[in-house]
């Protein structure tokens, strides 16, 4: 079995600041991935205009973001998986970059999203960091099926069947 030599024990919470490639992949699960596809619904507070439409005060508005998410207009290559897209970036996912909103912006905004973010990012990086990941024998990575299942939130449609073995010392698994 390959064994991790240095680093055998599980990522904490203050590994996550040097573990930028994790945190990518978090942003960019949650930008084809909302687990929330819409936003909760929002109330205009005043007549505005947006892209060419007029929004009379009290409307109710429902942001899609997972339209936002895939949309060519603000993503380049949008269907395609490439966390790097966020690296050197200073894109988050706090409300504040209206192209990317997981959590939700404003006042309505998830009041948990650094709880949520942190439990992404960290558990991602101990799942990757403590086990080496593979597929059944008769699978191939473009067969995994990726459907997702829409309702108020989203999920998997089909659960991934996967093959995991452990890679750091017997006795943290216990
Ligand atoms: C990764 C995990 C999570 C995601 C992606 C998420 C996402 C969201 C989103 C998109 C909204 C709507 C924001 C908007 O419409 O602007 C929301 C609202 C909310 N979330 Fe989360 N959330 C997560 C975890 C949590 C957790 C762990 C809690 C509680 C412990 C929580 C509590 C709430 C509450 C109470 C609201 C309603 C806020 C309001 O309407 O004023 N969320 N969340």
């Amino acid at each position: 079995m390959d064994r991790v030599v240095g680093r055998d024990r599980w990522v904490e919470e203050d590994d996550i600041q040097n573990l930028p490639y994790i945190c990518a992949i978090a942003k960019e699960t949650m930008r084809v991935h909302p687990a929330a596809t819409l936003l909760a619904p929002h109330l205009s507070i005043e007549d505005c205009k947006i892209a060419g439409y007029d929004i009379p005060k009290g409307t109710t508005v429902i942001v899609n973001t997972w339209g936002i998410g895939r949309d060519p207009r603000y993503w380049e290559e949008p269907e395609k998986f490439l966390p790097e897209r966020f690296l050197g970036k200073n894109i988050d996912v706090k409300g504040h970059h209206f192209e990317l909103l997981p959590f939700g912006s404003g006042r309505r905004m998830c009041p948990a999203y650094r709880l949520g973010l942190m439990l992404i990012q960290s558990t991602l990086a101990n799942l990757v960091h403590g086990f080496k990941w593979g597929l059944p024998d008769n699978v191939k990575p473009e067969d995994v099926d990726m459907e997702e299942e829409y309702g108020l939130t989203t999920h998997q449609k089909n659960p991934i069947v996967a093959v995991v073995e452990p890679r750091l010392s017997a006795h943290l698994y216990v």
